[in-house]
């Protein structure tokens, strides 16, 4: 992957031997430099401790994705501590026995665990891709779009001030 040299990825979601652990490790070694965040802030610590022993740079943040204040706290934090954002990965989700286990059928499925998946997988999503679309988008220039990444794919979300919704 070219061009990831000292560019700024946050990755939400990072935990040893998960998606996020992973990629915040395989990002790193491309040179970027990785905010790894997880609600469990000692399981980024560690995929954090990989990171720097192989000589790459990145630190750990705990946070909630449930929580709207929780990921502006940390997309100021990744401003912060490396001077913007180039690459954010949203890939927290809540698969404990307490949520997933007890996620059963359309037909049954508890309001609470239906609620939480929504909060995790759908609102947190969207407010971490809400406070970063802007840092980028004043980085770039007006005419270009932005990508942010998102778990099935790159979302690509116009910054062009002449672009008009489709009337369809
Ligand atoms: N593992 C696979 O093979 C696979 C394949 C396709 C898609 N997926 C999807 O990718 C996502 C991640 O999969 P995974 O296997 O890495 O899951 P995982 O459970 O191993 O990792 C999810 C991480 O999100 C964190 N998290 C949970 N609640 C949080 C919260 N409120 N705030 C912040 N962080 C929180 C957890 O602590 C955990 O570290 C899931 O949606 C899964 O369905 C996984």
């Amino acid at each position: 992957m070219r061009g990831l040299s000292g560019k700024v990825a946050l990755v939400a979601g990072a935990a040893p031997g998960n998606i996020g652990g992973a990629t915040a490790i395989r990002l790193a070694e491309e040179g970027m430099l990785v905010v790894a965040a997880d609600l469990h802030q000692a399981a980024a610590q560690t995929v954090v401790d990989e990171i720097t022993a192989a000589g790459g740079t990145a630190v750990a943040r705990g946070f909630d994705i449930t929580d709207g204040q929780s990921y502006r706290d940390l997309i100021n934090f990744t401003v912060d501590r490396f001077g913007g954002l180039h690459g954010l990965f949203n890939v927290a989700a809540d698969l404990s026995p307490q949520n997933v286990g007890r996620d059963t059928d359309v037909m049954s499925v508890p309001d609470d665990v239906w609620q939480h998946t929504i909060d995790v997988t759908l609102t947190g999503y969207m407010h971490g891709i809400q406070d970063a679309l802007p840092i980028r988008s004043s980085r770039a220039a007006a005419r270009s779009s932005t990508p942010c990444r998102v778990p099935s794919g790159w979302a690509r979300a116009s910054t062009s001030p002449t672009r008009r919704p489709r009337a369809d």
